[in-house]
């Protein structure tokens, strides 16, 4: 049997309504805020990623899926949302319009990573970019917007941290200073960030490894190098988020997984789905755009993981609306009223309504069981004797009362339920 490859999952019939409840959450409160759909390709070249996630991070250096295409091309699945964004945003000229310039989209992201719950090699995010203004009204709107999209479905128990990375200036200061209280025990460093030390050394603050996490205690924390600028651009956020009711705790140890950050950085984190409790992360990016040749334009955005975010809405007990079901199943007796059921049923779709009948040739009991399996909300019954009178006798499934109609007023009737 050939089965699905390891971290990837399908998404069957009986759980399809789940996603679309999602899907459709987040597009509202997209158009709450203004925000219009962007789609980018499934890949890019692979230069995109290195320059955009960063040629230190993790998803550059251990989880792309890259490969040569058969013009000799290097190209990668999308690791995430924001490059191909950027990409899309300078290649097309989008800078040419209003600003800010509010994007949104859902897409499948592919990583190669230890799959555990929570965590796939194929995923989906709901992501947002916001282009063009580097005011912090703008972080926290941002920060707001994944919020509402939380609050909306009603995941409870879910805490957000903010930081700020600062710019390159707090940082290349701040990287000293880390570097200077590492020296002693920087042979104790996982083999990773020994490198990382060379490389970016904020980001052992992020190492999973124990030795390096109780090295790192008691480092010395990017936001007492901050800027004056940056400092007071993250007053502004954390002031705006509080004027707006949204609770932040200040996290010096969010420092993202990403290159391009900087400035405010954030994440929605869930206690009650395991470790892969991050289920929305984000942040600014001033320099970005300028990568992929765009000018300076600042943007800020973050990502939903839609997995996390249903093992959430699971182990919160959230309800999630089930989809409508079927309003009417007409089942026919013979041959001859298969016929005429099969033109009465395209009929009521004309008019709108959700309708199904037989193709198993099914009698008429197990047509009965089928349609309770269905939860149709009414069951027709076409018999010879109802073809000639040109009626059709309805039960009402759950109360068990029976009618009779003309086919002629079937629609009109159905309608009204
Ligand atoms: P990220 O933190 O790498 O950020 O991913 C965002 C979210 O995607 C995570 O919080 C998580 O819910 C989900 N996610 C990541 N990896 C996996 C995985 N292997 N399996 C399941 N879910 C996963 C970004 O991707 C940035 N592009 C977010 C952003 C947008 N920043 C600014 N704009």
């Amino acid at each position: 049997m050939i089965t699905v490859p390891k971290g990837t999952k399908d998404l069957l019939p009986q759980d399809s309504y789940k996603w679309q409840y999602i899907e459709k959450t987040a597009r509202e409160v997209a158009a709450l805020f203004n925000a219009k759909e962007i789609r980018t390709p499934t890949f890019e070249h692979t230069e995109a990623f290195l320059r955009g996630v960063g040629e230190t991070t993790d998803i550059v250096n251990k989880e792309m899926y890259t490969f040569t295409d058969k013009g000799g091309r290097s190209i990668t699945l999308k690791p995430e949302g924001t490059a191909g964004v950027a990409r899309a945003f300078v290649e097309n000229g989008l800078y040419a319009g209003a600003f800010p310039s509010k994007l949104y989209y859902l897409t499948q992201c592919f990583r190669y990573e230890r799959p555990q719950a929570g965590r796939l090699r194929e995923f989906h995010q709901f992501g947002v970019e916001f282009l063009g203004s580097d005011s912090a009204g703008i972080d926290a709107e941002v920060i707001l917007f994944a919020k509402t999209f939380l609050d909306k479905l009603n995941v409870g128990n879910l805490k957000l941290y903010i930081n700020s990375i600062g710019c390159k200036e707090c940082r290349k200061k701040y990287h000293a200073a880390l570097k200077e209280f590492l020296a002693e025990k920087k042979d104790s460093l996982c083999d990773l960030c020994k490198e990382r030390l060379n490389t970016n050394p904020m980001r052992i603050l992020d190492c999973k490894n124990p030795d390096c996490k109780e090295i790192v205690r008691g480092a010395p924390v990017i936001l007492d190098y901050l800027c004056d600028d940056c400092r007071e651009h993250f007053e502004r956020v954390k002031s705006l988020l509080s004027a707006a009711g949204v609770e932040a705790t200040v996290d010096p140890g969010i420092v993202r997984g990403l290159d391009y950050y900087t400035k405010t950085v954030f994440e929605f984190v869930s206690d009650s789905i395991g470790a892969q409790g991050t289920v929305c992360g984000g942040g600014r990016y001033d320099g970005l755009i300028e990568e992929f040749g765009g000018g300076k334009v600042p943007g800020v955005g973050f990502a939903v993981g839609i997995e996390r975010l249903l093992l959430l809405l699971e182990s919160s007990g959230a309800s999630i609306p089930e989809p409508q079901p079927l309003t009417f199943y007409l089942a026919p007796m013979g041959e001859e009223e298969r016929k005429v059921a099969f033109r009465i049923v395209a009929d009521l779709r004309k008019a709108e309504i959700n309708a199904d009948t037989d193709y198993m040739g099914r009698g008429i009991k197990a047509q009965f069981k089928y349609a309770d399996k269905l939860k149709a909300k009414f069951v027709g019954v076409l018999g010879s004797d109802e073809m000639q009178k040109g009626i059709i006798k309805i039960k009402e499934m759950q109360t068990g009362n029976e009618t009779e109609l003309p086919v002629s007023e079937l629609a009109e009737f159905l309608k009204k339920v």
